[in-house]
């Protein structure tokens, strides 16, 4: 299994704090943001990683995470020109995937949980990572069934069929970069991950698991002070 973390973007709603540097470089509480998808991607056994970022600061994320001897494990970078959309991720990661199933990890989300297991038993398809929220009408939504396979997916729904919350972590066999290149821009340019996914989910093969811990998606202000105070009562506890 490869692991992408995805760490480019425009970060427009973090604006003028990524005027001067990249979103996934901000500090949530001890340390930069990128560390946070780094470490759940290293804690659950993935050893080769590609980290893609935008192109105005590709030396700062050298400069901070390096070859990945540091961490136990090998770092490979590359750029994406412009904010294409998450999909893009595969077709720049196709050689570095190679004939291995994949993880892509956005690089401003960040996870309590443990995906050690989710990652060993991985077979085949595509596997989405959910989370119950109370406002399921800002988010990607899923429907499941009994044998937990995705039925429905909707972006930002104004009735959503479950309270289910899409989260920015995936897993995906070796097809996706075939499926990835099926994906045609919707608006602005941009492609959207809910088209692959609704390409695995046509082949009833998008499981989905939902996950107990908490995870932040820390792109807005708000999120963002969010993501500081768990971060920070999580160091607290651990002096204790
Ligand atoms: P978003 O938060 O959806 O987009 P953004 O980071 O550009 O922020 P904003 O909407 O405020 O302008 O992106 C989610 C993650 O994916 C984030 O870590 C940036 C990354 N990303 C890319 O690396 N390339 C892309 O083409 C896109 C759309 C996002």
């Amino acid at each position: 299994m490869k692991g992408i973390i995805l760490a480019g973007g425009r970060g427009t709603r973090l604006n003028p704090l990524t005027k001067i540097t990249s979103k996934q470089l901000l500090p949530v509480y001890n340390k930069p943001m990128v560390f946070f998808p780094l470490e759940t991607l290293l804690k659950s056994g993935i050893k080769e990683i590609l980290i893609i970022v935008s192109n105005d600061r590709p030396g700062d994320f050298m400069r901070l995470l390096g070859s990945g001897k540091e961490f136990g494990a090998k770092f490979t970078y590359e750029i994406q020109d412009e904010p294409k959309g998450l999909p893009e991720a595969f077709i720049i990661g196709k050689d570095f995937i190679g004939d291995d199933n994949v993880v892509l990890i956005l690089g401003d989300n960040i996870f309590e949980e443990d995906f050690s297991e989710e990652i060993k038993n991985f077979k085949k398809g595509g596997k989405i990572f959910v989370k119950e929220v109370s406002d399921p009408e800002r988010f990607g939504v899923v429907e499941v069934n009994e044998n937990n396979k995705a039925i429905s997916i909707e972006e930002k729904p104004k009735n959503p069929k479950s309270n289910l919350a899409i989260t920015g972590m995936y897993i995906y066999d070796n097809r996706v970069s075939e499926f990835a290149n099926n994906v045609k821009p919707l608006f602005r340019d941009e492609t959207d991950i809910t088209e692959i996914h609704k390409q695995y989910m046509s082949l009833n093969e998008l499981e989905v698991k939902k996950i107990n811990g908490e995870w932040i998606d820390a792109g807005t202000f708000e999120s963002l002070y969010k993501a500081n105070s768990f971060i920070r009562q999580k160091e607290l506890n651990k002096k204790d």
